[in-house]
């Protein structure tokens, strides 16, 4: 690790999307494993309340959640868990929707714990659940850079959209990067990216949207699922993999930009005051 690398905050990131489906889950995944195999200190909070969450996704067990340490019978440490390339796992529970009725001293405990246990990770992913409720877009505030998954439909188009349009209008967020996931070739990307940015130009014109890059539609994807393991790990040179290992060489160039439009400053108050 660089000399660097140790005297920065974590970097933040929040992927999230809009429509349940897309793929978040497994790029958080596979992106976590990536960035650990090049020498990243990786700690992923699985920030949705829904199912098939990154833990089944890696074969993890675990049965304390961030609601154990509300509750104050355990402490953040201990929910952690442990997954390949040693990423840490705070697994979700519905404790993410409580945070917001916590009294104010059971917050500054939390938000110092949380402080100090991000101060060891050069990188800190939120995997967000679907839609645009406050449990997905507290954490996208909370993050420096929100990434969204799309695919080729266009449902999952719309829902990208009302998204940034209510993390612009309600927190002034205006930087996105888009990630088009399942297609069968970069075009197909570029051309939902194209599809996208018109509609901003029209529509969201203060909202910068960033083509970010694409994960080829691989069949060995639903295999790493069944498998509960990383495709990265499983299959490290099928196309899916190659994408998310360009993915990964571009958060870690990127590591030291830390931008600050709108509400978008790492704090933990930020989860917790929104
Ligand atoms: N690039 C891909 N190629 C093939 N299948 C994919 C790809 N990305 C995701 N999938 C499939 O889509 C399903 C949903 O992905 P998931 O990451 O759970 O989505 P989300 O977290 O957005 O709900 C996965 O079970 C996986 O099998
Ligand atoms: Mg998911």
């Amino acid at each position: 690790m660089s000399l660097r690398n140790k005297q920065l905050p974590p970097k933040v990131l929040a992927v999230s999307s809009g429509k349940g489906g897309v793929g978040k889950t497994n790029l958080v995944a596979n992106l976590a494993y990536s960035l650990a195999k090049k020498g990243q200190r990786v700690l992923v909070f699985d920030a949705d309340v829904g199912l098939n969450n990154i833990d089944v996704m890696l074969g993890l067990v675990s049965n304390v959640h961030i609601g154990h340490v509300l509750s104050g019978k355990r402490k953040l440490e201990e929910v952690l868990v442990e997954g390949p390339e040693g990423i840490r796992v705070l697994p979700a529970s519905n404790g993410w929707q409580e945070l917001t009725t916590l009294e104010n001293e059971q917050k500054m405990v939390l938000m110092e714990e949380l402080d100090r246990l991000s101060a060891s990770f050069d990188f800190l992913i939120f995997d967000t659940g679907a839609g645009i409720s406050s449990n997905v877009t507290y954490f996208c505030c909370a993050a420096h850079e929100t990434l969204l998954v799309a695919t080729t439909e266009p449902t999952s188009h719309t829902d990208v959209y009302a998204l940034m349009k209510v993390l612009f209008k309600n927190h002034q967020q205006k930087h996105f990067k888009l990630v088009v996931n399942s297609v069968k070739s970069e075009k197909e990307a570029l051309d939902v990216y194209r599809t996208l940015s018109s509609v901003i130009d029209r529509y969201l014109t203060h909202v910068t949207l960033e083509y970010y890059g694409h994960i080829i539609q691989d069949p060995n994807v639903p295999k790493a699922v069944r498998r509960q393991k990383a495709f990265v790990e499983l299959f490290p040179y099928s196309k899916a993999s190659i994408c998310v290992n360009d993915l990964c060489d571009k958060v870690i160039s990127e590591r030291s930009q830390i931008p600050m439009d709108g509400d978008r400053v790492f704090l933990w108050k930020s989860v917790f005051q929104a």
